[in-house]
């Protein structure tokens, strides 16, 4: 007799029927998009099994959030991913509101293991509370704790809450041991980054605040990620409802805070705060170890601020940025697109030229595109030079460099969009050593910049239709630039 088909039998059942009539065409060239529905937050970003896991935030049955499932894809170079069934679906008492953010960790024993959050639904006179969960698997199915959930109210230090308390961050550390960096929101500090540490995945206990917002940025802490690079530890949080300050826009956003852990004494000291994206479509990041050492970052290229209304154009809704390797330079987080998207360059167009009036350069153009394009300023009168790409007679988007004040404006107000939501974003790009460099990766309906070598970087989702796909150059007085442009495929 066959058995009753659980909640995830049937999401897999849906998904199976969906992918019949979906087309790649009809998505991104190489940013993942979810199977079909919904996607908010990378989850369970890993290397395991000889190939790299990115799970999501899924909700499949519509193209607007909805109880939280966990979508999983696979892929060998972080371009290319191939869907694998949902993985976990808000099943139990312990995530009956749904299974929010969290992560992956492979157990000595070869397992691997999710770690997120359950969100226990309201009840009468009760708001619904957050804790932390486990599953245990194969990289395919996975078996969620009888023991869910492990982290709780109860293992929170005073002043914590049980209602904000969420996306458990895990690795294991050169002991052997699991620790875990999750977000919370505390009565007096606010948003807040807590650690706990653990010998089997099971059983948890707190170690430490690592660092908490103290009202300077923003209030709740989300998608808290913990990590050494370059002699240093990262601290990576998506801050809500943050005041506008130093280089940090108003609103959600990403923020890196650069520093030394001393393990003995348990205290993350400060030495450094930056966004780690300058954009208006970028937030929850997360990271992994590739096995030859990278760190690699991964975010949701949207915003909550503009998603849900948002057009819907396709039977999916949400994005995945272009993964990309982190390292420090000069005390900075800077990062530069995964090397693997050379893989999929079909061609090198170099020009090495001299910009004044608006120029279009032959063979640059499109909407599938690594371009790097480096100002050259010596000697040259030039104060403005722009850039615009996703071109047609009514649409643009706009880059705009002010060399003397080293400020960049990226504008997409002439994209498409009919909503008057944040279309522009202000960000330093300095010249340095003689150049200002601007790399481009396209891809479709959307565009990362990178400025600098990596150092700040602008991700946008542009809703320009696909046929606006010129691009030109122009400045105020004659400039040197090399434009190096890799259609890709
Ligand atoms: C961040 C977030 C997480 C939460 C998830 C719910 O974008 O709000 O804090 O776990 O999304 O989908």
């Amino acid at each position: 007799m066959s058995k009753n088909p659980t909640p995830l039998d049937r999401v897999r059942a849906f998904e199976r029927e969906q992918a019949m009539k979906l087309s790649a065409d009809e998505r991104p060239l190489f940013h993942l998009t979810p199977l079909v529905g919904w996607m908010n937050d990378p989850n369970g970003f890993c290397h395991y099994r000889g190939q790299y896991h990115l799970f999501y935030q899924y909700h499949p049955f519509s193209r607007q959030w909805g109880p939280m499932h966990w979508g999983h894809a696979v892929s060998a170079d972080l371009l290319h991913w191939t869907y694998m069934p949902c993985a976990l679906a808000p099943d139990t008492a312990a995530d009956a509101g749904g299974c929010f953010s969290g992560s992956a960790v492979e157990m000595p024993d070869g397992r691997l293991m999710l770690v997120y959050t359950g969100v226990q639904p309201a009840g009468t006179f009760r708001r619904e509370t957050q804790a932390q969960c486990v599953a245990i698997g194969d990289g395919r199915d996975f078996e969620k704790s009888l023991l869910n959930p492990v982290v709780r109210h109860a293992h929170l230090p005073e002043g914590c809450s049980e209602f904000d308390f969420r996306d458990p961050k895990v690795w294991r550390g050169a002991d052997g041991r699991y620790r875990m960096v999750a977000g919370n929101l505390h009565e007096e500090r606010l948003g807040s980054a807590l650690l706990f540490e653990s010998g089997d995945g099971l059983d948890w206990q707190f170690v430490t605040e690592l660092d908490a917002s103290r009202g300077a940025y923003g209030r709740m802490w989300e998608c808290p990620d913990f990590f050494e690079l370059g002699g240093r530890d990262v601290l990576m949080v998506s801050p809500q409802e943050m005041y506008a300050r130093e280089e940090f826009h108003a609103g959600e956003g990403t923020m890196a805070v650069i520093g030394r852990y001393d393990e003995a004494e348990h205290s993350f000291v400060r030495e450094s705060v930056q966004p780690v994206d300058h954009g208006l479509t970028f937030y929850a990041p997360q990271t992994t170890l590739a096995p030859d050492g990278r760190r690699i970052m991964i975010g949701w290229m949207d915003s909550w601020e503009t998603c849900k209304d948002a057009p819907r154009r396709h039977p999916w809704y949400g994005q995945m940025s272009t993964p990309r390797e982190l390292f420090l330079r000069g005390g900075r987080l800077c990062q530069q697109p995964v090397r693997e998207i050379e893989g999929i360059w079909r061609d090198t167009i170099v020009h090495d030229t001299v910009i004044c009036e608006e120029t279009t350069l032959p063979g640059v153009a499109g909407r599938l595109m690594d371009m790097t394009v480096k100002l050259r300023p010596a000697g040259s009168a030039c104060r403005r030079f722009t850039l615009h790409v996703a071109r047609d007679a009514n649409h643009h988007i706009g880059i705009r460099c002010d060399l003397a004040r080293g400020e960049l404006v990226f504008d997409r107000s002439h994209g498409g969009s009919h909503r008057d939501i944040a279309h522009t974003r202000h960000v330093a790009a300095e010249v340095q050593n003689g150049e200002l460099t601007l790399r481009l990766l396209m891809d479709k309906e959307s565009v990362e910049l990178f400025i600098g070598g990596g150092e700040r970087v602008v991700t946008s989702l542009i809703p320009t239709p696909l046929t606006a796909d010129q691009i030109t150059l122009a400045a105020d007085a004659p400039i040197s630039v090399r434009v190096e442009a890799h259609p890709l495929q």
